[in-house]
């Protein structure tokens, strides 16, 4: 380490990630240079002098911007993030540089904020909410249904959709769940049943979305996969957003096909969630459309912000690029 000089240059942050991290790293051996702006190949430059750095959801570390961190003498990149799609992990390796993430932080935050949109959306308490402010308490358009009953598919059983699902089957939901790689004992003991893509489709009063980015699940949400729902289905994003076709959820909005939709990630989000827009223009036209349905519910990416995930997501980090100044290996499992 090159004393006086920032060893991590961390982009993409807020004042939460700087608390965390800050109080993370305590005093002493890390310096940690702290951008607001996101890494892509026109910033880079910013990790002059540093030998990694550390990243979030929305950074651009493709080919580019890592030929131009390399060319500089960075050597790691820690993402503070579960997903790494927006890594190009074969040119990592040609570039010699090591990437981590943190695999598992609190899949509790990102299932109970699901559940949160899956009861707002249902039950309409965030419009209630304003029109109670506003001395509105009439009950027209506020009606929802009774989850009890109800079918839920979960695509995705990994850590946080298995949370989700078993959160469902305590209101009395059957779930319905597909993965890959089925985890057939925990659904034995919760009473899910894994089944096809297209039997969820049709038969799921909810869908909920819990599977990576990859070139398999983008829009795995299009039109065939749309036409194949209940008509009013609820769906549920907390993923990424390209598992979505936003394109032909519009289409399915406006026809009702699809009843009501929750984001929490949105196909085209990088430059405008986690950003305070509210004097610009909207540029994006599939937002702002999104934005005018009464039935669709949108967060700005923050189902993992709670104190233990941003806590837990600081220490992996931070024991990570300690061990990385150091010469030890990464903590177990979080090396990409
Ligand atoms: P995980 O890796 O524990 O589980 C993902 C599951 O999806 C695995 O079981 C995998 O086999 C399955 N899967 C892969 N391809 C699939 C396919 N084609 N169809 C159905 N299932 C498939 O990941 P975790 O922690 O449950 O998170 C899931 C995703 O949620 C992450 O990849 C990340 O993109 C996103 N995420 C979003 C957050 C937010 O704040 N909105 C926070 C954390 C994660």
């Amino acid at each position: 380490m090159q004393t006086g000089k920032p060893l991590v240059a961390v982009f993409d942050t807020k004042p939460y990630d700087r608390d965390y991290l800050t109080a993370a790293a305590g005093v002493g051996d890390l310096t940690l240079a702290f951008h607001e702006f996101r890494l892509d190949a026109n910033t880079a430059f910013a990790a002059a002098g540093a030998q990694a750095v550390c990243v979030f959801v929305n950074d651009e570390v493709h080919r580019d911007t890592l030929a131009a961190l390399a060319s500089q003498g960075v050597k790691f990149v820690a993402l503070r993030c579960a997903g790494f799609n927006n890594v190009d992990l074969k040119a990592a390796k040609e570039f010699g540089i090591s990437v981590t993430r943190v695999p598992s932080y609190s899949p509790h935050a990102v299932a109970e904020h699901t559940i949160a949109l899956i009861l707002t959306l249902n039950r309409k308490t965030h419009r209630a909410f304003v029109r109670v402010r506003e001395l509105n308490f009439s009950l027209s358009g506020l009606v929802g249904f009774d989850l009890h009953g109800k079918t839920a598919g979960i695509i995705g059983t990994g850590k946080t959709g298995r949370i989700v699902a078993q959160i469902l089957r305590g209101f009395g939901m059957k779930v319905l769940a597909s993965d890959p790689y089925p985890n057939t004992d925990w659904a034995v003991s919760h009473g899910i049943e894994y089944t096809a893509n297209d039997i969820i489709a049709a038969e799921s009063d909810i869908i909920s979305l819990h599977a990576p980015l990859t070139k398999e699940t983008h829009h795995l949400v299009n039109r065939e996969f749309i036409a194949k729902m209940k008509k009013g289905v609820m769906l549920v994003n907390v993923s990424r957003g390209r598992l979505i076709d936003t394109g032909e959820l519009i289409e399915a909005l406006k026809t009702g096909k699809v009843g009501s939709v929750a984001l929490d990630v949105y196909e085209e989000e990088e430059g405008i969630f986690f950003e305070d827009l509210s004097g610009e223009v909207l540029q994006d036209d599939e937002l702002a459309r999104l934005l005018t349905f009464p039935n669709v519910l949108i967060t700005a990416h923050q189902a993992f912000l709670t104190d233990e995930a941003l806590a837990e997501i600081s220490r992996v980090t931070v024991e990570n690029l300690r061990n990385f100044a150091s010469g030890q290996p990464f903590l177990e499992g979080t090396t990409l």
